[in-house]
């Protein structure tokens, strides 16, 4: 009995410990109140009535972890350092059961946003379909009445089919003979993709949709932006007023750029954009861009991480951009650190994103609090 009592102070004690994170220490496990690292992979953030949730593919061990075998993790936090499990907000349907998003599809990127006017939760997610590689290129949603869920899987989506993208010229709408056999990389193909090959190419049945986000902007509306286009060139879309469904209205961003991972914040009222390359797991140079308006024209800028591993940014790839509740213009970077052989022990580098001028920065911290963003006010000061 006294051993139990022992061994009950100490789990408690544990716990207690597992709750007093102070700062963030990007790359390092992250326990939750549990003490178990965080299974959020590709995550996003929703902050709602006073509580952050991130939500993100929950990953198993070994090499089948890289598909879907569980759901959307959902955590819940106060402070953004420490985690309370909230469970699996969405689950994949039986395996057998023939549903889009059953056991085995690849549901990736998931990202969550409350909807004012229909007072539901609404996630986002790619979704490939089960054994079919990432030829469906498709964007789901599923509603929640709840933050944490459960979510009900409404449908799937291939964006803008039958719609040409803003600015779409007239002459643009046939098909150029030979445009598919253009070889790729060489000035006539830029120009073909620049003029809409891969457009036209999908227009019946929708544009392709993989790594993608969900930006819900100051006047409410939401929109989504997803690599298209065989990962060449970006597709932002806006959403339907009860964010479940696309209007029609859509443009391209930076044709033939080959950018992924998108993420996007908004500052002094413009909008700025960080990807990564296209090398799969394996990491890459992030990319930065600027617009004023989310349709474009958007500007390329630097790669937004400076420093050692810079070209790999920090062995990391970008998922979001989390605006920190109440501080003005503090943001922190989201990106996963991925482990395909073992998918489950993937890390998280989240960091101060910081602006030179237009030019948004980031720099390596081995640990950081959020009383770096109550300086006064230039946003330039680097973590220590
Ligand atoms: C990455 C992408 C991930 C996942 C992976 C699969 O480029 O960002 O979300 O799709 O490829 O190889």
């Amino acid at each position: 009995m006294k051993h139990l009592l022992f061994l009950g102070l100490l789990a408690l004690a544990g716990a207690t410990q597992a709750q007093q994170r102070t700062a963030f220490a990007p790359g390092q496990p992250w326990p939750d109140n549990k003490g178990t690292h965080l299974n959020a992979h590709g995550g996003g953030v929703l902050y709602d009535q006073g509580r952050y949730y991130l939500y993100g593919e929950h990953k198993i061990a070994g090499p089948k972890g890289n598909s879907a075998q569980v759901g959307v993790h959902c955590y819940s936090s106060k402070d953004l350092y420490n985690w309370q499990d909230e469970g699996i907000a969405f689950a994949v349907a039986p395996e057998g059961s023939g549903s889009e998003v059953e056991k085995g599809c690849v549901l990736e990127r998931p990202k969550v946003v409350y909807n004012k006017q229909t007072g539901k939760y609404v996630m986002w997610f790619h979704l490939e379909l089960k054994g079919k590689g990432y030829e469906a290129a498709r964007t789901a949603v599923a509603v929640s009445d709840k933050a944490t869920g459960p979510y009900q899987y409404v449908r799937s989506y291939r964006p803008g089919a039958g719609q040409w993208p803003l600015g779409f010229k007239e002459e643009w709408k046939q098909p150029v003979p030979g445009e598919k056999d253009l070889k790729w990389w060489t000035p006539a193909w830029y120009k073909a993709v620049a003029e809409g090959s891969f457009i036209r190419r999908d227009f019946e049945p929708g544009q392709m949709a993989r790594d993608m986000t969900v930006y819900v902007d100051d006047d409410g509306k939401a929109y989504h932006i997803a690599s298209s286009e065989d990962n060449l060139t970006l597709h932002v879309a806006e959403l339907t007023p009860d964010y479940q469904g696309f209007t029609g209205k859509w443009n391209t961003i930076a044709p033939a750029g080959h950018n992924e991972a998108p993420a996007l914040c908004k500052k002094d009222g413009k909008y700025y954009l960080i990807t990564s390359g296209c090398t799969g797991w394996d990491p890459n140079a992030a990319r930065s861009f600027v617009s004023s308006s989310i349709w474009g024209p958007w500007q390329p800028l630097a790669n937004p991480a400076t420093g050692p591993q810079a070209n790999t940014t920090f062995n990391s790839q970008s998922t979001y951009i989390l605006p920190v509740a109440g501080k003005k213009d503090a943001f922190i970077f989201m990106a996963d650190r991925w482990t395909p052989k073992n998918p489950i022990d993937g890390g998280y580098i989240w960091l101060p994103l910081t602006f030179d001028g237009f030019q948004p920065r980031l720099t390596w911290a081995d640990k950081w609090d959020l009383s770096m963003f109550d300086q006064p006010k230039n946003g330039t000061k680097t973590a220590q």
